[in-house]
């Protein structure tokens, strides 16, 4: 017997076919609560191995566990039921073989429900996302800036900044559309080269700080809601949410303070009020 929903899910496969047509909108999100503020008006979810910075203070992304990310991948998928659900392979989940790559892909799948899984690098990870395709597992590839990679790459900077640099990131794009990749990240790069990128493969790009010119764009949701301490140059702010908690916060510590923290009274109160 199969359950039906009322609403369908987006897939892998949908979001492929968007390719060159509407632009596909992403955001990451970690919690059951943000995820289904986001759904509503987004293609993909990105449970993105930023969470390691985001939710948890670390200085880089290196630490995470696959075990957080399926903790919260889990989460997003009950808070959401419209959008694909991407889940971020953490740095030591996928590099070390094929079959590596694939028993903790399938344990994502698996353990989460989410849709598909995300990770980083270009024609080096080539023959393990087709080792992962051919075996049901949908990768979404990321390029250009790989953050996972700060330990050999020393810090967070644009990628191609000059066109003689271009190359790798030209083969690495290639590298991960002909493996089976269903769509690409493109990381800090400028725009001359997103658009070149963007033209050479037949999946859909999604850029973050690589401007217009790719298939769909994503941020880290708290960085364009003004809650992140420190954001790359690149975000654009959707909003200003901290100084509204902190307001909301202080509004209740004094209330708290001064004992005028409202008692049940003030609720039956309310209850009695209606009709
Ligand atoms: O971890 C993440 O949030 C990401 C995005 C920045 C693309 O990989």
């Amino acid at each position: 017997m199969s359950i039906q929903k009322d609403v369908k899910r987006l897939t892998a496969p949908d979001i492929r076919a968007r390719k060159g047509g509407d632009a596909i909108v992403m955001l990451t999100s970690y919690h059951a609560h943000t995820a289904s503020l986001v759904d509503k008006y987004c293609d993909v979810i990105l449970v993105g191995d930023s969470l390691g910075m985001v939710m948890h203070g670390l200085e880089t992304t290196v630490p995470v566990t696959l075990d957080m990310m399926i903790l919260q991948g889990h989460a997003v998928m009950r808070g959401s039921e419209r959008a694909l659900v991407v889940v971020d392979m953490p740095f030591g989940s996928y590099e070390a073989s094929r079959e590596q790559a694939f028993m903790n892909a399938a344990r994502v799948l698996k353990e989460t429900g989410c849709g598909a899984i995300k990770l980083e690098g270009g024609a080096r990870m080539a023959e393990t996302i087709r080792f992962l395709v051919e075996r049901g597992v949908p990768v979404m590839a990321h390029v250009g800036l790989t953050p996972q990679s700060i330990n050999t790459i020393g810090s967070f900077r644009a990628q191609g900044r000059d066109e003689g640099d271009w190359g790798p990131i030209e083969q690495d794009t290639l590298a991960v559309s002909q493996a089976g990749a269903f769509s690409v990240v493109i990381e800090a790069v400028a725009e001359p080269l997103a658009r070149k990128l963007t033209a050479a493969v037949p999946i859909p790009t999604i850029g973050i700080g690589a401007s217009v010119a790719c298939d769909g764009q994503v941020l880290v949701l708290e960085d364009m809601l003004g809650l992140s301490p420190r954001v790359p140059k690149f975000v654009k702010r959707y909003g200003d949410l901290g100084p509204g908690i902190e307001k909301a916060v202080a509004d209740y510590a004094a209330e708290v303070r001064s004992r005028a923290f409202p008692g049940p009274e003030h609720v039956y109160a309310m209850k009695t009020k209606k009709p």
